[in-house]
C-alpha cells in the first residue's frame, strides 16, 4: 500500500503477474497471447501520451494501464464476475484505490452510459456500474487508459475503424450498435490531441486505413 492509491511499478508487475498466472492455472486462457499484448500495449501506448500531455506521470499512466484488466484474472462466462467489478473490489481491497477506479471506468467511456449500449451484460453488472459510476469523476487517467484500450485489436495495433469493426464482428452487431461507444473514442482522441498539438496516430505509429 502507498498513499498515491496505485502500486509502485515492482509491485504492479507481480499483481499483473498473478493476475495471469491465475487465470492460465484456472481456465483454459485461449486468448493469453492478446492478453499480454493488450495490457502491456495499452501501458506503453499510455506512457507514451502522458510523457507528452501537461501534469501528466508517465509511470503511473503505465501502471494503470497494465492493471486495467486484472480483473480477467477470472473468466467472464464460466465465473459469471465483471472483470470491472473483478479488478474494481481485489484492487480497492490491496489498498490501491486509483487502480481499482481504471478497472471500472475504462469499460464507461460515459459516466451516464445507455443499458442497451451494453445489450450482452447481465442486468445486475450493469445496475453495479451505475451505482459505483456515481461516485466517481472521471480524470485525464480515466480518459487516456479509455482511448488507449480502443487501439488494440487481436495481436495488433489498430485505428477506430480496425477496432470497431472487430467489435461488431466478434458480438454479432451492427455498426450503428457501437455509434456511442464511437463518439466517446473520438472525443477522447480530440481531447488529447488538443493538450499535446501532435496527431495521436502519428504519435503512436499507427496506420489508417
Ligand atoms: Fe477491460
Amino acid at each position: 500500500m502507498n498513499d498515491k492509491g496505485y502500486p509502485t511499478l515492482e509491485t504492479a508487475e507481480k499483481i499483473w503477474r498473478e493476475g495471469f498466472d491465475y487465470r492460465c492455472a484456472t481456465t483454459e486462457f485461449k486468448v493469453r497471447d492478446e492478453y499480454v499484448f493488450h495490457t502491456t500495449g495499452v501501458a506503453e501506448t499510455a506512457q507514451k501520451i502522458a510523457a507528452h500531455t501537461p501534469d501528466m506521470n508517465p509511470e503511473k499512466a503505465y501502471i494503470l494501464g497494465l492493471l486495467h484488466d486484472y480483473g480477467k484474472k477470472y473468466d467472464e462466462r464460466a465465473s459469471g464476475r465483471f472483470h470491472a467489478r473483478a479488478g474494481f473490489e481485489e484492487l480497492n481491497a490491496m489498498g490501491y484505490p486509483a487502480a481499482a477506479k481504471i478497472c471500472l471506468t475504462h469499460s464507461f467511456p460515459s459516466r451516464d452510459f445507455c443499458d442497451e449500449d451494453y445489450a450482452s451484460y447481465p442486468a445486475d453488472w450493469l445496475e453495479w456500474a451505475h451505482r459505483e459510476l456515481a461516485k466517481v469523476t472521471y480524470d485525464d487517467y480515466d480518459r487516456l487508459i479509455q482511448l488507449c484500450d480502443m487501439f488494440f485489436e487481436g495481436m495488433q495495433m489498430v485505428d477506430f475503424e480496425t477496432r470497431f469493426s472487430g467489435i461488431v464482428r466478434r458480438y454479432n452487431l451492427k455498426l450503428e450498435d457501437v455509434e456511442n461507444l464511437r463518439k466517446n473514442a473520438e472525443r477522447n482522441l480530440a481531447y488529447f490531441e488538443a493538450k499535446i498539438g501532435v496527431g495521436i496516430y502519428q504519435l503512436l505509429n499507427i496506420k489508417t486505413l
